[in-house]
């Protein structure tokens, strides 16, 4: 018998700790870990010796062509998961959602088509209601997706002017039918009337430079949506996840809700953990807006102290690959710029240089917070987000002597920029 490939001399990383071991991969399958002499000849052996052997890196939160507040990035579902492989992201969980007057069901199956056809790594999707103008009907299709194979939605309680925001009531409603069929919620927390009557107010005294994009939203926006999103499911005896979670606020609400009991998590992202609102006075600032905004050091240091201690558990990258062109053309004031910036290529080895490199993170936390806590979370471990026998074989060699300055010219996101550069 002769099998695929052997992965050999590498350090495997476990959640549990890392060990020295060979892994044999037959038919896109780990076959067996242990010692290559042990195992079947390989067609093709790859040598990890001084290497980190990670199971693939599964981000959380990728937009794909998102179309919003009137752009929709030039990058492709192909490009963007090409792009996600050459960063050892193996799996993409994507957004689906709602058009108003439309169903849900109807969007997740267009988007399965269009990124069934190109997607190159493994995907799935939550799901976001956005018209609740016949709850009934949401109700049924809450049941409808989990049947489907949604195992997780995201509510927006922000973005009112866009059309996507959801009221408490129907929180506790999408709550509570997606408990009952053992899916999760997420929401994207930001107390939208606060926050949306700031940058009127911003916009009303003539305060339309980037850096009123976070002066508009500051902590306490975020820190309020998160509080009233913790009573509400616990009111609606549902888990819930707070996505893209930015502030030093947000992780101590989290641990008490967890300490108290209650199934509350929380996703931070790659920028919240190693950027700062500095760059919004930047000549680029606007390459910067994204929402939640960007924070200060000290919320950085706080969410990566709770990554380490539990509190926060995944990280996303939020990547959305709009251009600067595109940026530019809706510049005329902060309010206006299209959210979301790419990011899906440089999350797993930002989080390895930033957390594990500085030790803030063990390479073990490292695997649990970019695959390991979201392949449990969302319903596909041990598939995925682990090195067992029988897993898929998603399998990223990471080298911990590579030095690389990172430049958007070497990247192949659908951005001409990145905001890591
Ligand atoms: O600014 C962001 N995050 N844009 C994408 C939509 C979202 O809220 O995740
Ligand atoms: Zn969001
Ligand atoms: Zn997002």
């Amino acid at each position: 018998m002769t099998i695929d490939l052997i992965v050999e001399n590498g350090l495997l990383v476990f959640p549990e700790g890392v060990v020295k071991g060979d892994l044999a991969i037959e038919a896109g399958r780990i076959l067996a870990i242990g010692s290559s002499t042990a195992f079947p000849r390989a067609e093709r052996k790859v040598d990890a010796s001084g290497k980190f052997v990670l199971p693939g890196a599964i981000d959380t939160h990728t937009h794909f062509e998102l179309p919003f507040m009137g752009e929709t990035p030039p990058e492709t579902w192909e490009q963007g998961t090409i792009a996600a492989s050459f960063g050892g992201t193996t799996t993409v969980l994507d957004f689906v959602i709602q058009d108003k007057g439309g169903k849900l069901m109807d969007a997740v199956r267009a988007k399965v088509e269009r990124a069934g056809k190109l997607a190159r790594v493994d995907f799935s999707l939550h799901g976001c209601f956005t018209d609740f103008s016949d709850i009934r009907s949401v109700v049924a299709e809450v049941k409808e997706a989990v049947e489907y194979g949604i195992s997780s939605f995201k509510e927006f309680m922000i973005y009112k002017k866009q059309g996507w925001q959801i009221d408490d009531w129907n929180l506790h409603i999408v709550l509570r039918e997606a408990q009952k069929y053992g899916a999760i919620v997420g929401v994207h927390a930001e107390n939208a009337s606060i926050g949306e009557s700031m940058i009127d107010k911003c916009l009303e005294e003539g305060k339309v430079e980037p850096v009123y994009h976070a002066l508009s939203k500051p902590n306490f926006v975020e820190e309020e949506a998160i509080q009233r999103a913790v009573g509400i499911a616990k009111f609606a005896c549902a888990r819930l996840y707070i996505v893209h979670m930015s502030t030093k606020e947000g992780v101590p609400l989290v641990r008490a809700a967890r300490a108290a009991g209650l199934p509350v998590y929380s996703e931070t992202c790659t920028h919240y953990l190693t950027l700062t609102d500095d760059v919004y006075r930047k000549p680029d600032g606007i390459n910067f807006i994204l929402s939640p905004p960007l924070r200060k050091k000290e919320d950085a240091e706080a969410l990566w102290h709770g990554l380490d201690e539990g509190s926060v558990s995944m990280v996303g990258s939020d990547h959305v690959a709009y251009t600067s062109d595109q940026k530019k053309k809706h510049s005329k004031t902060f309010a206006e710029v299209p959210n979301g910036a790419p990011g899906v290529e440089l999350r797993l080895p930002i989080v390895y240089s930033e957390g594990v490199q500085k030790r803030r993170l063990s390479l073990p936390r490292l695997v649990e917070v970019c695959s390991t806590n979201a392949a449990k979370m969302f319903g596909i471990y041990p598939r995925k987000g682990t090195l067992m026998p029988g897993s898929d074989a998603d399998v990223v060699v990471l080298d911990p002597k590579l030095e690389k300055t990172i430049r958007a010219g070497d990247l192949h996101m659908g951005s001409d920029y990145t905001m890591f550069e």
